[in-house]
């Protein structure tokens, strides 16, 4: 397994990039896939995940490389291949957007249900119900969905719990369908809304993303096109709390700050001083963090990709905070914050965390890819040095995390082993055209 060491104390100073948003970059890399012709996507992130989605569709028959310029092409024309690959598709709920894909394009998926964090259950089944009132027959057999449609059709669909996942699927797949869907109770994310104005600029016709119904009028073909997708909120998010966490100073450059609005909110409401520029924001923290209490919920509610790297800063504030999760099961990380010194009691869905003056380092290990981006915020703060295994869940998402701190001024040391034997071959062929 890959570590950090990491020697707390150091308050973070300087400029940090933030890089583009995975969650923006795995669906439109899939859409991409559902066109004619080259699609050329800028700030496109380069972690785990991002490796992990071109890979699946390589196998698929789509060629997919970065240039040197960092830019990624999508020239999908040979995508023959209905049936994704196991190992790749468990690692990564994500890679379900590829059913969505299939069957828009090939009228037949066959996927296996996917993989993820340790997130309790995190079925698909809004996405499958999706799939069937569009027109597909749908089975379960031996681990995989297998999905088929002659012609998928239009139609008005209510998602349950406003997903994320199912409303990107479903904008994919109807999206070449005959006919208009309306999708209810549709997710808000600024990642539904970046598709959607990918989609269109592909010629797709999309209404009302960022709303909470979606329109979309089904088109025979789209058109590969030229892209640069939003920048990452949650992992702008992280860095807006290890500068509250360490009492530092930060410019985060490449960010959209209206994306991180709640997020914004919660940290002046922590002590920070924050002031936005158009695509940046100035971030500052002095002494320990007051304690805030807040509750996850769907765009435009304070993430649930922020709670653990929140709670990790909240676990030194002054004071109690409260913080209730209401989208995952999320606090498998509050045993490793504890045995760095954190004093918190989770009930079901709810964590109280009562302040403490330090945290202490030790050894832990991330538990989920969020999970190990709070046990590094913590360790920035901790006194001492602390060991974090399991760094690869923290690849998954976030781009040179390690490398960002450490030109920020942390003592952070990284300690590769075999592990990234699958990493590097997921990142080989993706470093040429192939
Ligand atoms: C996406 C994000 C993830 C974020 C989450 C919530 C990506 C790649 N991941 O995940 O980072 O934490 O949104 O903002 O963009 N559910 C079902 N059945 C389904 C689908 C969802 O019960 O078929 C439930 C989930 O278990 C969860 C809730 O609905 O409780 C919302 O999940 P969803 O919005 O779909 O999350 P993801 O798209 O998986």
């Amino acid at each position: 397994m890959a570590k950090l060491l990491i020697r707390g104390g150091t308050p973070l100073k300087g400029t940090v990039e933030i890089s583009g948003s995975k969650n923006s970059a795995l669906p439109i890399i899939v859409a991409a896939c559902l066109a004619e012709g080259e699609s050329v996507l800028e700030n496109i992130p380069r972690d785990i995940d991002v490796y992990t989605i071109c890979r699946i569709l390589q196998e698929l028959g789509a060629e997919i490389w970065f240039d040197e310029a960092g830019r990624l092409h999508v020239v999908p024309d040979g995508l023959q291949n209905y049936q994704a690959s196991y190992d790749l598709v468990r690692r990564m709920r994500a890679s379900f957007y590829v059913a969505g894909l299939l069957l828009a394009r090939l009228g037949k998926a066959e996927v296996p249900l996917p993989g993820g964090c340790a997130l309790g259950s995190r079925p698909v089944d809004f996405h499958l119900k999706g799939f069937q009132a569009l027109g597909a027959k749908i089975s379960i057999e031996h681990g995989y969905v297998k999905a088929e449609a002659d012609e998928l059709v239009g139609n008005k669909i209510y998602i349950n719990r406003s997903s994320v996942g199912t409303t990107i699927n479903l904008m994919l797949a109807a999206s070449r369908a005959k006919g208009t869907t309306v999708l209810e109770n549709a997710a808000k994310e600024p990642e539904v809304v970046d598709l959607a104005i990918y989609l269109s600029s592909m010629g797709a016709r999309i209404r009302g993303a960022g709303t909470d119904v979606i329109r979309i009028d089904g088109v025979e073909r789209l058109r590969g096109t030229e892209y640069v997708i939003i920048s990452d909120r949650i992992e702008a998010g992280t860095f807006m709390v290890a500068c509250g966490i360490t009492g530092g100073e930060l410019v985060l450059t490449n960010v959209v700050p209206e994306h991180l609005r709640s997020s914004i909110m919660k940290c002046e409401e922590a002590g920070m001083e924050i002031e936005e520029d158009i695509n940046s924001i100035h971030v500052r923290a002095q002494g320990r963090p007051v304690a805030v209490d807040l509750e996850t919920a769907p765009y435009p509610g304070f993430p649930t990709d922020l709670q653990q790297p929140f709670a990790a800063m909240m676990s030194i504030a002054d004071g109690t905070s409260i913080i209730r999760e209401t989208i995952f099961d999320r606090f498998r990380y509050v045993d490793e914050l504890r045995r760095m010194g954190a004093d918190i009691k989770v009930e079901r869905d709810t964590a109280i965390i009562r302040g403490v003056s330090e945290l202490t380092g030790a050894q832990v290990e991330a538990t989920d890819l969020r999970a190990g981006a709070a046990l590094v915020l913590a360790a920035l703060a901790a006194k001492g040095e602390t060991e974090i295994s399991g760094i690869e869940l923290v690849d998954r998402g976030y781009e040179q995390l390690d490398a960002k701190l450490r030109q920020l001024g942390a003592d952070v040391e990284r300690i590769d082993d075999e592990s990234n034997v699958f990493e590097e071959f997921l990142t080989r062929p993706l470093l040429r055209r192939i």
